[in-house]
């Protein structure tokens, strides 16, 4: 739980300092000593007792106020350090950052808090909210606005924490049926109507592409559609896919032992996507999203695809399957060529762990993006500003279109071994029949094996459950 407060409640608290201003701490006596030991390098921690007995964490911000990023980062970091420490309920002054931000500092905090706070918890088992943390250091009469950023913080630090669970979860403990009820249920309370296509749906639909893939396993794929309406029904309708593979061994191009770790996170996409319509129904964002998720296990068995096979899709276009590893498009194809046949959405963004290739160029902190359309892409670009992750433009150029042309199918599911984040993002809007488009592809970002600051958890990150908010919250 996360609360606004005046006076400090609890018997702990967490201070920002920036060295030059230490001089202004509250307990000025103590400052000499502290310095001695602490010297407020960023992320540096120092535990002291006050007068009163109250203990007191110090944690450094180093020479410049950190930014929106860092403000993220330090806020996990902190709680990530009285988690450590044992202390679930305490105070924490963010005078500093709403000083250098305003009041929207209280979301960075909040979701930073709830990342730096979490632990791995099943899906569907119910969480425990085990820390209480009172914000302090925001001007009072300012509350009823502080209140509006801290609720926008909070639906989205519990929509991420709600995503990252889900990619942490065992593959064999979380099909993709089991992917499409656990959002059904958190969606149930919700503004958003879901319909789940099962697999005998999705034959007789001809969704070749998804069926396909799915069929190299005994847990059966399946397609969840989310809708939801914030706005007037003439409004226009943002379309988001995620990639739902829940378990990715390659198929019979198996993947080498070493690169097995991440095969469990290959629906990161689809949990993003969840996620962000989640906080967004939450705060009751005046914006109309309809979401769909093709979900399925890419595994070893008598019915699995194998290279050189040629297979249907919803579409009607023939695909050549030149590697089996490549199932990420293709289920995506299904998806994206049903949501721009079948539902009214003026504009398509996909998200997936799709490509190596991605993690090559831009390793674990940033992940590309792809896109047909000026204004889609520079709104995108502002979500994930407010959002503090960070995207790099890939660009799209007809020659690379050739990379997907086949001699024996209308496409191929993978070019020769070069650009081939870029490929997979081409192959993928083939199906969006032109419609504005972005694609992101969040192989590098979804997970983490060495956290890239202190207050990182180790696998799931969350990654793109903001920007996709911010995207269409941008008030
Ligand atoms: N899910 C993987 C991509 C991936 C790689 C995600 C590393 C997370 C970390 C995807 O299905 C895949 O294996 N793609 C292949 C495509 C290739 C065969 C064209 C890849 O990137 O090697
Ligand atoms: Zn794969």
């Amino acid at each position: 739980m996360i609360v606004l407060g005046g006076e400090r409640l609890s018997d702990a608290s967490v201070v920002f300092v920036q060295k030059e201003h230490f001089g202004e701490l509250e307990n000025k006596k103590n400052a000499k000593s502290i310095l001695r030991f602490f010297s407020g390098k960023y992320e540096e921690t120092f535990f002291s007792v006050d007068a009163e007995s109250r203990a007191i964490i110090y944690m450094g911000l180093g020479e410049d106020i950190p930014d929106g990023k860092r403000r993220k980062e330090i806020a996990a970091a902190a709680a990530k350090t009285m988690k450590k420490s044992g202390i679930n309920n305490y105070s924490m002054d963010i005078s500093v950052f709403v000083k250098a931000a305003g009041l929207s500092a209280l979301r960075d905090v909040a979701e930073g808090i709830y990342l730096g706070s979490y632990e791995i918890c099943h899906p569907g088992t119910k969480r425990r909210e085990d820390f209480c943390v009172q914000l302090t250091g925001y001007p009072r009469e300012l509350q009823k606005e502080a209140e509006k950023q801290l609720k926008k913080g909070l639906c989205l630090g519990k929509a991420r924490v709600w995503a990252m669970d889900m990619v942490n979860a065992p593959g064999n403990r979380f099909h993709p049926m089991d992917f499409a009820r656990e959002i059904m249920s958190r969606m149930e309370n919700s503004l958003i109507q879901c319909e789940l296509l099962v697999y005998g749906k999705l034959n007789a639909m001809g969704m070749q592409a998804l069926t396909s893939v799915g069929k190299s396993s005994e847990n059966p794929p399946c397609m969840l559609v989310m809708r939801y309406r914030g706005a007037g029904l003439d409004c226009p309708v943002t379309g988001l896919l995620g990639g739902g593979v829940t378990c990715d061994t390659g198929g019979y191009c198996l993947k080498p032992a070493d690169s097995m770790l991440g095969v469990k996170g290959d629906m990161a996409g689809g949990a993003a996507v969840a996620a962000a319509m989640l906080a967004l129904a939450k705060n009751k964002v005046p914006v109309n999203v309809t979401g769909v998720i093709p979900m399925c296990e890419n595994r070893i068995s008598p019915s699995s695809l194998v290279p050189g096979d040629v297979i249907g899709s919803y579409s009607g276009k023939t695909i050549e399957i030149c590697n089996t590893d490549a199932e990420g498009r293709l289920i995506m194809a299904d998806a994206m060529a049903y949501i721009a046949e079948e539902e009214r959405v003026d504009r398509v963004l996909d998200i997936a762990t799709l490509t190596g290739a991605s993690v090559d160029v831009l390793g674990f902190s940033t992940a590309p993006v792809l896109s047909n359309d000026e204004t889609f892409f520079s709104e995108f670009m502002t979500g994930a500003e407010i959002a503090r992750e960070r995207y790099w433009r890939l660009p799209i150029f007809e020659e690379q279109k050739d990379m997907l042309k086949s001699e024996i199918a209308d496409v191929k599911n993978m070019g020769k071994y070069y650009c081939k984040t870029i490929v997979a993002g081409l192959f993928i809007q083939a199906f969006s029949m032109d419609k504005p488009w972005i694609h992101v592809d969040i192989a590098g970002t979804a997970q983490v094996d060495t956290p890239l600051y202190e207050g990182q958890p180790k696998g799931a990150t969350g990654f793109g459950v903001s920007s996709l908010y911010y995207l269409l919250d941008q008030s």
